[in-house]
């Protein structure tokens, strides 16, 4: 089967062009890198002919609302109708558990704040909703390799900030695999959660990632601390019960990623610490 993936030389994209092909699909990773951008169509049509189904894994690259909001509008409004024209007969998109919490809450007064980022990822699954193409939205969790992104922007000196809410993060592979079997099966137009095999408080999770890499900043629990500028409480951050579970414990994710990396856990990609939600 043709699977067009959309971001497929992101994070998250290029394991699932790996992991899809390895089941003996032909998948081809789109994106600007290779001649294709949803933002001005090229390369769509071309790309698209024989696609049975289209997954988008991309991002936006920039967090700020304005942009993000103009990135996932325009390239969902593209993709759907080169999606239309090209017969493709199943749509699939990566967000993120809690968007529709995130995108309500209240933003803190913290300048960086990406409530934002959250209504335009709401944006996008709303435009995907409403076409006539079958979807099916993928929520995951925060990803394990997000873990040094979110304590750095939650540092104040050597001090980590962070509110000890509920977490339930997951392996970038685990995601990827989740992705391909929902991409790979029937559409459910609806979303489809998946996280981690395991819960955390949002202050231990961190702490425990800096421990393994051995850096020095303390984590404190504060209730106060929102998550990049939005309030959080309990369960905001966490999926259902319904919510499929990966199989990677961070402990065992932080000893891979140190020993393939070679320098410890604090070395964990730069595309996963640059990315903001
Ligand atoms: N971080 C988390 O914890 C988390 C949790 C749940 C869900 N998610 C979701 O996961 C998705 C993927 O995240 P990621 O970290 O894998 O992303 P990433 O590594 O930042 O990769 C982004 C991809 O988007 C592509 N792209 C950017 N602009 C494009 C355009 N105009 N046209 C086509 N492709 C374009 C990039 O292509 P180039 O390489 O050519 O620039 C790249 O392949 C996001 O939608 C995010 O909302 C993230």
């Amino acid at each position: 089967m043709k699977i067009v993936v959309i971001g497929g030389t992101g994070l998250i994209g290029s394991k699932l062009v790996t992991k899809l092909r390895e089941h003996g699909h032909e998948a081809i990773p789109a994106s600007p890198n290779s001649g294709v951008n949803t933002l001005t169509g090229e390369g769509l049509a071309d790309i698209l002919k024989r696609a049975a189904v289209v997954v988008d894994v991309s991002n936006s690259p920039s967090f700020d609302e304005e942009a993000a909001m103009s990135f996932f509008n325009t390239a969902t409004r593209n993709l759907i109708q080169y999606e239309l024209a090209a017969g493709v007969r199943h749509h699939v998109a990566l967000s993120v558990v809690g968007t529709d919490r995130l995108a309500q809450k209240q933003p803190s007064d913290w300048p960086k704040t990406i409530r934002g980022y959250f209504r335009a990822k709401l944006a996008q699954e709303k435009l995907i909703a409403e076409s006539s193409i079958p979807y099916s939205i993928v929520h995951a969790t925060q990803f394990f390799e997000f873990f040094k992104s979110i304590a750095d922007t939650s540092s104040d000196g050597t001090t980590v900030r962070l509110a000890p809410v509920l977490i339930q993060p997951m392996a970038a592979d685990d995601v990827a695999a989740a992705v391909g079997r929902v991409a790979t099966g029937a559409p459910v137009n609806e979303i489809i959660e998946v996280g981690g095999p395991e819960q955390f408080r949002l202050d231990e999770f961190i702490r425990q990632g800096l421990r393994f890499g051995n850096d020095p900043r303390t984590v404190v629990a504060d209730a106060t601390a929102g998550y990049f500028g939005v309030e959080v409480d309990e369960r905001t951050l966490v999926p259902g019960k319904d919510a499929r579970l990966g199989e990677v414990h961070f402990q065992n994710w932080l000893i891979h990623s140190a020993t393939s990396v070679g320098s410890g856990a604090a070395a964990t990609p730069a595309s996963a610490s640059a990315t903001a939600h």
